[in-house]
């Protein structure tokens, strides 16, 4: 079969992961960007066809297999939605959305085209993540009672002042949604759904600066029983300090930690032990701040071992969708509280 055709929507920094990845497994036939230098940049380097909005692209380009929404998070939804009724597959960066409806109309939209709907949840790679996932699913720490996750990173003003979009209740959505959905999105994927939440958020070190808190703690209760806390802020001094998460089982305890769930920092398990971990990948370095795993190059070999080989999607709509709805509901009870 011939390699698949993909077009990016969004020529910003993650963009930049999606057409390496492309140029290495499938052909990049055509980018849009609003901001025609960055779009016109991508067409240089990768010699594609460039266009300054998606509805030009979309009416355009007829030979697309698959568009890949690199955008800011407010525009995941009505864009993936335009990809889907111009008939090709979306491969949607995280968040998949903002809303939990905007997250169904996707689902929808996608169902309605009969075209698949891809989340890009890369940490899900993490090679001591994986190794977690394995004993977990195998059952070796028993039942799982309580569990810890630590999001401590650093966002200084300029990151939020540099960007058009960082930091707007509109088109960011919030701390949870662009700096830790990856982490969100691990907790369901290990855990299962979310029962009920209570939390409590502020900005201590962004006032006036974004639209939103820059630090919360959040009590969760799953469905299955699990009960956790999830302290989650960007005022980590001057740079990241931790990305944990900490398992309490009835035959073991496992932290993964690092900056960004990236190594295996204790594990004390009956009668197992986790060995042999391969190194990973380095985090995305964005030069003035570090951001998570770079493991894109897992996301776009799984896209096309589904669209080629008939494979299983790694992390799909609905998840993505559920993803959302925990950060919805974190979010609602911290207003409550407010
Ligand atoms: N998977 C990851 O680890 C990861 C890492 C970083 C960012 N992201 C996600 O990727 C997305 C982009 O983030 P980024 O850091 O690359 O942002 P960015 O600001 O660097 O890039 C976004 C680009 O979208 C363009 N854009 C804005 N409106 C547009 C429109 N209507 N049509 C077409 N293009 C438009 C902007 O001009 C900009 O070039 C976000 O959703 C973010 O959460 C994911």
């Amino acid at each position: 079969m011939d390699k698949l055709n993909f077009a990016i929507v969004g020529c910003g920094r993650i963009a930049e992961r999606h057409a390496e990845q492309i140029a290495r497994l499938a052909t990049l036939t055509a980018v849009c960007d609003i901001n025609e230098e960055r779009a016109n940049k991508f067409g240089d380097k990768y010699g594609c066809k460039v266009y300054y909005s998606i509805e030009e692209l979309l009416l355009n380009e007829k030979d697309i297999d698959v568009v890949s929404i690199c955008s800011p998070n407010g525009l995941h939804a009505e864009q993936s939605i335009k990809v889907f009724r111009a008939g090709f597959h979306v491969l949607c960066e995280k968040p998949m959305a903002i809303t939990v409806f905007d997250c169904g109309e996707m689902i929808k939209e996608a169902e309605r085209a009969n075209k698949r709907l891809f989340i890009v949840k890369q940490n899900r790679y993490n090679p001591p993540i994986q190794a977690v996932k394995e004993v977990l699913d195998e059952n070796r720490l028993g039942k799982v009672f309580s569990i810890q996750l630590n999001c401590f990173w650093n966002r200084n003003p300029e990151y939020y002042t540099q960007s058009e979009w960082k930091g707007t209740k509109n088109l960011d959505g919030g701390t949870l949604f662009t700096q830790f959905s990856h982490f969100i999105d691990l907790l369901y994927w290990l855990f299962g759904d979310v029962k009920n939440v209570e939390a409590a958020t502020r900005n201590f070190m962004h006032d006036q600066i974004i639209d939103f808190e820059d630090a919360g703690v959040v009590i969760v209760e799953f469905y299955n029983g699990i009960i956790g806390t999830i302290n989650y802020n960007v005022n980590s001094y001057a740079k990241n300090m931790e990305g944990s998460l900490t398992i309490f089982g009835e035959s073991g305890t496992v932290k993964i930690g690092g900056q960004y769930l990236n190594e295996l920092e204790y594990q004390n398990i009956k009668d197992y032990k986790i060995t042999n971990l391969p190194a990973g990948n380095p985090p995305n370095n964005y030069g003035q701040y570090v951001g998570s795993m770079s493991n894109h190059n897992r996301v776009y070999e799984n896209v096309i071992e589904v669209l080629v080989n008939q494979g299983i999607i790694a992390t799909n709509g609905f998840e993505g969708l559920k993803t959302v709805e925990i950060i919805d509901k974190i979010y609602t009870a911290a207003n409550k509280r407010n």
